[in-house]
């Protein structure tokens, strides 16, 4: 599609994402294309004039000790496929080169058909920690005969998320070996969450469940709160790269494609770089998470304490070459909302919403999947070429020459 292409009125709503160039638009051009292409008012647009979109009295009700709002960089990432459909994808991060490494990483996954990507029901779970329970054994076989009795209970405890055919499902014990102490019991609340994140219901639920599971168990309730490691509501994606795609003017498609499978083991067997890997994957989920408004800080304590699920901290997505293509693969818990304050108070969040056109929560954890992996895969292309500084230290000094004007 050409940058100045209608919109066609089709099952998508402009027709591709497939936007050569894109980049090289005026911030006005970019924003009449919004316009156009997804059909948003002048007026909505507009509101992405304002350097503060979020009012100060709004922001003032959000948290304490209110001063002002903060402003970071809102751009969209092009060139997306994902399960068969196109996808603008917007971002919200400080870094120079994210955006533009996404788009890069969509555009190469196109070939092979583009990301496939699909999330698990958004199953939270809300823990129950019991302490001082003299008959540990004894406080397990009531707990467990009992589950079904307290999953009705706490079912009743959650009428509206029960209303909208979400709500607890299951009750799971846990028996933890303390070397320091006598062993302790921690009760999991299985809950599904629909479309929420679920932090706010899944608290109040636990905290009114424990006395109940107190009287089963025995012994008294410490902590009542969700648990961050969302593993029972996993996103993944994969991508498949034409390994001809990734051939530079100085290395073959081949030598490249070796050299990511080389580096995918190295965060597979050291944490050091593990670590590094992993930031890149949240580089492109943190910032389409910052844009739709969610608790990213969430999405990023699931997400390193899944990669050390095995007790060492490994890389979150794995890259491997089959014939001619060079597979990615990623997998994490991806605790998304599509339904927070934010979006009901912050006009560019809704706009967010809208322009990635998710159709549910599990629809938006599988596209920050995809935009993980896509980021994930631009890294460590250019890694294992040029390095990452060439092309990341060109829009850094672009970065810096602005802040400098602006600060004349
Ligand atoms: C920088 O923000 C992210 C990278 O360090 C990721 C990586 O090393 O894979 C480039």
């Amino acid at each position: 599609m050409s940058l100045t292409q209608p919109s066609t009125g089709a099952a998508e709503p402009f027709g591709g994402s497939l936007l050569p160039g894109f980049h090289r638009l005026s911030l006005g051009a970019r924003r009449a294309w919004l316009e156009r292409a997804f059909d948003i008012s002048a007026s909505e647009v507009a509101l992405l004039e304002d350097p503060v979109p979020l009012r100060p009295e709004v922001a003032d009700r959000m948290i304490e000790n209110v001063i002002g709002v903060h402003g970071l960089p809102l751009g969209l990432a092009v060139n997306f496929l994902i399960n068969g459909r196109e996808r603008v994808i917007p971002m919200v991060v400080e870094e120079p080169s994210v955006v533009a490494a996404a788009c890069h990483a969509a555009r190469l996954g196109r070939a092979g058909g583009g990301f496939v990507a699909d999330a698990d029901p958004a199953l939270m779970i809300g823990q129950i920690q019991l302490v001082g329970v003299r008959d540990v054994d004894g406080a397990i076989a009531r707990l467990q005969a009992r589950s079904t009795e307290l999953v009705a209970t706490a079912r009743a405890l959650t009428p509206s998320l029960c209303v909208r055919g979400n709500g607890p499902r299951a009750l799971e014990v846990r028996r933890l070996c303390d070397p320091e102490a006598r062993d302790m019991l921690v009760v999991h609340v299985l809950v599904d969450t629909g479309d929420a994140m679920g932090a706010n219901v899944v608290n109040t639920l636990v905290e009114e469940l424990a006395p109940h599971v107190e009287q089963v168990a025995g012994g008294r309730a410490c902590l009542r709160i969700l648990s961050n490691l969302a593993d029972h509501r996993l996103a993944r994606a994969e991508v498949r790269v034409a390994i001809a795609e990734l051939a530079t003017s100085s290395m073959p498609g081949t030598v490249v494609a070796e050299r990511i499978v080389a580096a995918s083991r190295l965060a597979a067997l050291d944490p050091y770089r593990a670590a590094t890997h992993n930031k890149g994957i949240m580089n492109g989920i943190d910032a389409v998470a910052i844009a739709t408004g969610n608790d990213w800080r969430a999405i990023e304590a699931g997400a390193h304490a899944y990669a050390s699920r095995d007790g060492r901290y490994r890389g979150l997505s794995e890259w491997r070459t089959v014939e001619a293509q060079l597979r990615g693969n990623i997998e994490l818990p991806l605790a998304a909302s599509t339904v927070g304050v934010l979006t009901r108070v912050h006009p560019s969040v809704r706009l967010a919403l809208r322009v990635i056109g998710a159709t549910d929560a599990r629809d938006l954890a599988a596209v920050m999947a995809a935009v993980g992996l896509a980021s994930n895969l631009a890294a460590l292309v250019a890694l294992v070429t040029d390095g990452i500084q060439k092309g990341h230290m060109a829009l850094h000094a672009r970065a810096a020459a602005a802040a400098l004007e602006a600060s004349k």
